[in-house]
Parts: structure tokens; C-alpha cells; sequence
């Protein structure tokens, strides 16, 4: 249930609070670092010691880590753009889409450096010398080694300072790239799903919203064509 509390707080939070994350981002930005940070430093305090986090504080935790509420952004971002801005969601979401999109990936962060980390200390030793063998596993790693990978670029080139020096064209053309991680982040939590017990209501939840978000989008490129076709008839 991590993931659906995730998503509907910060559907909340992106909705009721969308002028003061578009006035204040600089201090969103921060409240996500400072979160990171402390996800971080908890997990590597989890290698050399056992501190002890209880109860809710411990599923806050669990939230940030597991990845659940920096992907409950990222869906947030996926819905900014395939929403009309016609509806008041599409409209207020696309005012925050960037400022979605940089604290999706601070959110981010901890989870991609802390669970590559964990890969090569404690499982690459073991799958090098056979004692591990476990192909979904390694599918669901190296799906996302490369999300993440694909990831940086399009965060750095999201601040202004980046946007400015790349040219419009370029930009575009770089951050196309974010529907392949789109459906990376998809491929990679199913494999994580099917490796483990199955949780029915994840995997449900999970598709219903990237089917709804890859259906939403492409009636919304369909329309854009048509309304272009239109205006360039309308000037023959
Ligand atoms: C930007 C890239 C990434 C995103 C958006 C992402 C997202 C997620 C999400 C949402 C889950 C939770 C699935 C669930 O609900 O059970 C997950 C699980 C997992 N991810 Fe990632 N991930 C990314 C990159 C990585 C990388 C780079 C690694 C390691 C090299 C990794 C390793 C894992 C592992 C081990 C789990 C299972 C966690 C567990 O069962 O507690 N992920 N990922």
C-alpha cells in the first residue's frame, strides 16, 4: 500500500500547492535534498550499524527508498503531458511539470546510488563466482542502471541554467528520451513485482496507470496532428 498512500499524497500536494512549488522551488528543491540526504545516510548507517526506525517514521522511509514516492512524481510529470491543459489537473500540472520532474529525480536519487551500491557489494561477488543465478534479477538491475543513466542528463537539462545553454531543438530532441524511461521504469518495477511474492494491487495499480497515461498520450498526439493539418489546409 506504500505506493498508493505515495501517489495520492503527492497528487495531493501537487495540486493544492502548485503556485507555491512554482514561487518557492527553490526551497521544494531543498526539502527534497534534505530528504534524500537523510534516506542516504540512514541506509549506509544500515550497513555499518543497526539503528532502529519505528513505525510510521520507518514506512516514510520505506516510501522514499523502495522508490514509490519519487516514481508517484514521475507519474505526476507522464500525466502533466498527456492531460489537456484544457482541464484545470492538465493546467496546474503543466505549470509544474519541470519542478515536478527535478524533485522526482532528487527523489530519486538515494534509491538508484544506494540499491547500485548494494548490487555490487553484496551480489555481484556472488553472481562472479556462481553462487547466484538469477536472470530476473539481473534483468530488473541492468533496466534500471540504464533508467537511471538515461535519467541524469535529462535532470541536469532541466534546470534553467541548462536550458539556456542548450538550443531549443537539441532539448527537445534530448528529453524525447524521457518516454524510454517512461517504459523503463515500468519493465523495471513488473520484474521487481514478479521476482518477489506477487502483490496483486502494485502490479494492477501500476499498469492501470501507464496504460491510462500511454492511451491519454497518444489521443493527445493524434489531436495535435490534426489540429496542424487543419491550419496548414486552411493556408493552401
Ligand atoms: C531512475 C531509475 C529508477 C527508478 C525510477 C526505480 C524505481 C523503482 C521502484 C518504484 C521500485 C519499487 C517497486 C515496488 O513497489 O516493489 C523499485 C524497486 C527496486 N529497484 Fe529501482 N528504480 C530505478 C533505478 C534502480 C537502480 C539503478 C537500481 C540498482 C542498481 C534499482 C534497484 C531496485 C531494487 C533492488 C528494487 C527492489 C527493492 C525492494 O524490493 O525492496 N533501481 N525501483
Amino acid at each position: 500500500m506504500i505506493f498508493v498512500y505515495s501517489m495520492i499524497f503527492v497528487a495531493i500536494l501537487s495540486i493544492a500547492f502548485t503556485a507555491s512549488i512554482k514561487k518557492n522551488y527553490k526551497i521544494y528543491y531543498a526539502l527534497a535534498s534534505v530528504i534524500s540526504i537523510a534516506v542516504s545516510i540512514y541506509e549506509i548507517l544500515r550497513i555499518v550499524s543497526h539503528p532502529k526506525l519505528n513505525g510510521l517514521m520507518l514506512n516514510f522511509e520505506r516510501a522514499f527508498i523502495t522508490g514509490s514516492v519519487g516514481v508517484s512524481f514521475f507519474i505526476l510529470v507522464m500525466f502533466a503531458g498527456a492531460l489537456s491543459t484544457k482541464q484545470i489537473v492538465g493546467r496546474k500540472l503543466m505549470t509544474v511539470r519541470t519542478e515536478l520532474s527535478i524533485i522526482a529525480s532528487i527523489l530519486i536519487l538515494p534509491h538508484g546510488i544506494v540499491y547500485f551500491v548494494r548490487f555490487l557489494i553484496l551480489k555481484l561477488p556472488k553472481i562472479l563466482q556462481g553462487k547466484m543465478n538469477s536472470p530476473l534479477y539481473l534483468a530488473y538491475i541492468l533496466i534500471g542502471i540504464v533508467a537511471f543513466i538515461i535519467m541524469v542528463p535529462l535532470f541536469i537539462t532541466s534546470f534553467k541554467f541548462a536550458k539556456r545553454k542548450l538550443k531549443g531543438s537539441k532539448w527537445k530532441k534530448l528529453h524525447r528520451l524521457s518516454y524510454v524511461f517512461y517504459l523503463l521504469i515500468y519493465v523495471h518495477i513488473m520484474l521487481v513485482l514478479l521476482n518477489g511474492r506477487i502483490d496483486k494491487i502494485k502490479v494492477t495499480s501500476y499498469t492501470v496507470i501507464f496504460a491510462i497515461y500511454t492511451v491519454m498520450k497518444i489521443i493527445k498526439q493524434r489531436n495535435i496532428k490534426v489540429r496542424k493539418s487543419n491550419i496548414q489546409s486552411m493556408h493552401t
